[in-house]
């Protein structure tokens, strides 16, 4: 009898669950495959982690590694030492990786080491700014992936440019969208108490956004004036959390609503009901062109140009008045219909599954 393929997920982010979400469950229908759930543990708290793992139904993993927090190269050790082990113990045929987090470079640099074939979901997206650190993630990870799994035609260029073979490169959509369709319906049913009637919606966590003192205040600044014209919501990521006790007088505010970090329904909820997004997460730039909401994303470039091309998102730099003259723009004229890319369409990780389960 031939025996099962063993393939091993490993996520440790937040943005990691909803992408992995969607693969664990299409692979469930293929009896050749048997599955494993690594969680580094790069993302601890009940806010950034348990939360997830009960809505989106994913289940417990099989190991947690535990790293927790630290310097980079602190965090990516200990992903491979504690990873390593893993292998060591229950040999697995592929090894998949999401995204563009510490958990994913680390995770493909010992599979690749040991000879287990790698498969990276969401290859190919490039910001071309390698002070980014999710940057070197992704050129590292693409490098060593047997399987590059794509979500638009854009990363499939980058990759070709890159001198990666096509024969590994499979262009599938975006598994962050397949778990937003199959969400989306519960989250229009999801209460959250007090939600004003139109309202902007802002997270920002980047270290480019959040590390720098003087760059933080001005934005805050910026969310403090604009709530004196519309409510603005603002659920903080610990790291950005860290840093707000030297600006309280700023974030005084009365219409300027500081949240601790919400679970994924709640915050598709405010997501699809936001008269403005502003951000500079990746995933929400998509996001927000799936639900054709209007998007400011307060960096200098994205890895994911199709949401600007096709979609709602707006890059406005690090620039206040750019912002906020786009964001001027936004809320007073109606914004034409936007296009929804190419396989964004709920099933990526269907074609996913169909390439990983083949022999
Ligand atoms: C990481 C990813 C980033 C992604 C983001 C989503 C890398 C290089 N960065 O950034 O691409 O957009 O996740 O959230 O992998 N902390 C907690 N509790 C937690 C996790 C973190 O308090 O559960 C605090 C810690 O003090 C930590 C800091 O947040 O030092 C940053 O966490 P870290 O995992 O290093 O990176 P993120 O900023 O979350």
């Amino acid at each position: 009898m031939k025996s099962q393929k063993h393939v091993v997920h490993v996520v440790g982010a937040r943005p990691n669950f909803m992408k992995a979400a969607p693969l664990l469950l299409a692979l469930r229908g293929f009896p050749g495959v048997r599955q494993s759930l690594v969680h580094t543990g790069q993302h601890y708290d009940a806010l950034m982690s348990d939360v997830f793992f009960r809505q989106l139904e994913i289940p417990a993993p099989d190991a947690n590694l535990n790293v927790g927090s630290g310097t980079h190269t602190q965090q990516t050790a200990a992903i491979m030492t504690g990873f390593e082990k893993f292998v060591g113990q229950d040999r697995p045929s592929i090894v998949v990786v999401f995204g563009d987090v510490n958990s994913t470079v680390a995770a493909a640099m010992v599979a690749a080491k040991e000879g287990i074939p790698v498969a990276h979901v969401e290859a190919g997206l490039r910001s071309f700014d390698r002070s980014m650190p999710e940057e070197i993630n992704r050129l590292l990870t693409d490098q060593l992936s047997d399987l590059l799994f794509t979500p638009s035609a854009d990363a499939d260029e980058n990759l070709a440019r890159e001198g990666i073979s096509s024969d590994k490169v499979h262009l599938v959509g975006n598994v962050m969208i397949d778990t937003l369709v199959r969400m989306l319906p519960l989250a229009q049913k999801a209460t959250i108490p007090d939600l004003p009637e139109r309202f902007i919606l802002g997270t920002f966590h980047r270290a480019a956004n959040v590390d720098d003192a003087g760059w933080l205040e001005s934005l805050l600044k910026m969310l403090a004036d604009l709530s004196h014209e519309i409510a603005v919501l603002f659920p903080v990521h610990p790291r950005t959390r860290q840093r707000l006790s030297a600006f309280t007088d700023v974030l005084a505010a009365p219409n300027l609503r500081l949240m601790d970090p919400l679970p994924y329904l709640e915050f598709l909820s405010l997501q699809s009901r936001a008269a403005v997004v502003l951000t500079d997460s990746g995933g929400i730039q998509e996001e927000t062109t799936y639900l054709g909401v209007p998007c400011i994303t307060v960096r200098d470039n994205t890895e994911r140009p199709i949401t600007v091309t096709m979609g709602t998102n707006h890059l406005a730099g690090r620039d206040i008045l750019k912002v906020k003259a786009v964001l001027d723009d936004l809320l007073k004229t109606p914004q034409s219909p936007k296009q929804v890319p190419p396989l964004w369409d709920g099933r990526a990780a269907e074609r996913i599954a169909k390439i990983l389960a083949r022999d």
